[in-house]
């Protein structure tokens, strides 16, 4: 477990100064290599897109190339996602958070490191815009079922609560690494989507 005291500090993110506009922000957490984003990006010039990933080398080349500004929508970053949404997301600012195939920690007593439940499911909440949604998809049936607990705790947040099996919600022919090698090996995929209230 991070130390509190050692938890990195980030700075609030100034979007017009960051991005050079003011258009809709999605962010994808726990990007891992950037597939899906990178792509998502080129495909929607007009929104910019946040990849964070707590783990840098996974996304080596993508932060490189995001910032030489190879595409200008879009930036990598090296950060916990908790710390990260806390400090340096405004409040409300958010059109889309994309969560997929966050680390599923099977064992029971590692449940407490699921980056997904309802405290997170708040903090979510009060960084997207009103009508803003959340995607999520796992390969982990357990886990899909302790996310929906966790909705169900907090239900009063959410306007609509969509899940398909097999079927990707947002962006359809664009996957994740993890996605393609899940499906690729016939593994039963769980996807949700969360639009706030
Ligand atoms: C199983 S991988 C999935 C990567 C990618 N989303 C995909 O579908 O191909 C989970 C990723 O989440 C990252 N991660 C886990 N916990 C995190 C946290 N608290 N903050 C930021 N990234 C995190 C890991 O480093 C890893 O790259």
């Amino acid at each position: 477990m991070a130390c509190p005291l050692l938890a990195e500090k980030y700075e609030e993110i100034a979007y017009k100064k960051f991005f050079g506009n003011v258009n809709p922000v999605e962010i994808e957490i726990g990007c891992g290599k950037g597939k899906f984003l990178m792509r998502r990006a080129e495909e929607n010039p007009g929104i910019n897109f946040i990849g964070i990933d707590r783990v840098e080398k996974w996304m080596k080349r993508r932060k490189q190339q995001s910032e030489k500004k190879v595409i200008s929508n879009i930036r990598f970053m090296k950060a916990e996602a908790r710390g990260f949404l806390t400090d340096a997301i405004p409040q409300t600012s958010v059109s889309v958070f994309h969560i997929y195939f966050p680390d599923p920690w099977p064992k029971r007593r590692h449940h407490g490191r699921r980056v997904i439940n309802t405290d997170f499911l708040r903090l979510l909440h009060a960084r997207l815009k009103v009508g803003g949604l959340i995607e999520i998809a796992t390969d982990d049936e357990e886990y899909f079922m302790a996310i929906k607990k966790s909705i169900a705790a907090a239900m009063e947040l959410w306007d609509n609560v969509r899940e398909t099996r097999n079927e990707r919600i947002l962006d359809g022919m664009n996957k994740t690494n993890y996605e393609m090698k899940w499906e690729s090996q016939g593994k039963p995929l769980f996807y949700m989507e969360l639009k706030r209230k």
